[in-house]
């Protein structure tokens, strides 16, 4: 043996050593991604079902094709004294039309139902019940929500109602983004100029996470959503949390939060984002084009789209210096000293 030949092996060995524990962790539960064990939603469930669909005939096919090849090097191999040349012959059109035949039936049995699926997914919801309807933006590197009717405008943590129709139009304010949670629906592009519709139904009350899906620039990695889904009922409710997000801002109540609140308004916060009732544009406007609304910035679980947990300790970190937390980051780095930080993270830790 060579040893290129025996570093190449150890190398190899060393890889599957290291890939086994990963292939097996991708088995486990921990997953919140995964739409194909535990679809969450309509749209999802459908997904799921091809996917599953697909797998068992893959494995099929797979299986078939490896006894053959196997079977085919037992049977014609070379027999010990045995040396004259194999028949010479041309063709076999038994075995042309079956290997014609075959394929087109799998391609066959895989397009009807698939065109079927997509239709399905396609649909138009019907209009005569409660839909919630959200127009998304993306944005390098943040998910604008807007709920008209509610006069709702938010970033990067979708609210929802459990078994109720949801219905977003998604566009884009710069380059192509793509929205994709898999646990309630496929993937659907935000593109500048288009509006695209994606429609589902969550079945499951509970936080469902996803990302972009589409490379945007330097930071997509670090462009996440959370869908979270609500009950019709209890103190929990998507209607409460509806009346709740439509309230003003959070007075700021300390002298941090007040001193913080003065940093935002001086120091240039205010020219990219909205805080209802404290930083408007003009009187009741919901949003500006760059930065998202934060008059409930302190009820989010993660502030920078997903990238950091929502704690002041982070909320600091990401005014302080943008561009450390995400590459490329549009926020501007204001120099602000690390009181001021600490200051501005109180008074919108407060805005719950
Ligand atoms: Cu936005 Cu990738």
């Amino acid at each position: 043996m060579s040893n290129a030949f025996r570093s190449f092996r150890h190398r190899l060995t060393a890889l599957a050593a290291l890939a086994l524990p990963l292939m097996l962790a991708a088995c486990d539960e921990a997953h919140p991604r995964d739409a194909y064990a535990h679809p969450a939603g309509d749209a999802s469930e459908i997904s799921a079902w091809f996917y599953n669909l697909y797998l068992i005939l893959d494995t099929i096919i797979f299986v078939g094709v490896v006894i053959a090849f196997f079977a085919a090097i037992i049977k014609f191999r070379k027999k010990p004294g045995d040396n004259t040349l194999p028949e010479q012959n041309w063709g076999d059109s038994r075995l042309e039309i079956a290997w014609t035949i075959v394929p087109t039936l799998v391609v066959l049995g895989i397009t009807v139902p698939t065109l079927g699926g997509l239709f399905e997914l396609a649909k138009r919801p019907d209009q005569n019940q409660k839909i919630i309807e959200i127009d998304v933006v993306g944005k390098q590197w943040w998910w604008e929500l807007d709920y008209k009717k509610e006069g709702i405008n938010t970033g990067n943590e979708m609210h929802v109602e459990v078994g109720t129709q949801v219905m977003l139009h998604l566009t884009s304010a710069d380059v192509i983004h793509a929205w994709w949670v898999p646990r309630l629906s496929g993937k659907r592009d935000a593109t500048p100029g288009r509006n695209y519709p994606l429609n589902f139904r969550p079945k499951e009350v509970g936080s469902f996470d996803g990302q972009c899906a589409e490379l945007c620039g330097a930071s997509h990695a670090l462009m996440g959503i959370r869908i979270i889904v609500h009950p019709k009922d209890g103190p929990d409710s998507y209607e409460s949390w509806v009346k709740h997000m439509q309230e003003g801002a959070a007075k700021a109540a300390t002298p941090e939060q007040e001193a913080g609140q003065k940093v935002f308004m001086n120091k240039g916060c205010v020219a990219c984002h909205t805080i209802n009732g404290v930083a408007e544009l003009a009187p009741g406007s919901r949003s500006r084009t760059s930065g998202p609304n934060l008059t409930h910035v302190g009820s989010r679980d993660f502030i920078a789209a997903h990238t950091l947990k929502n704690t002041p300790e982070n909320i600091a970190r990401w005014v302080k210096n943008p561009q450390e937390v995400k590459p490329g980051a549009l926020m501007s780095n204001l120099g602000l000293s690390d009181q001021e930080a600490k200051d501005v993270a109180a008074f919108l830790s407060n805005l719950k």
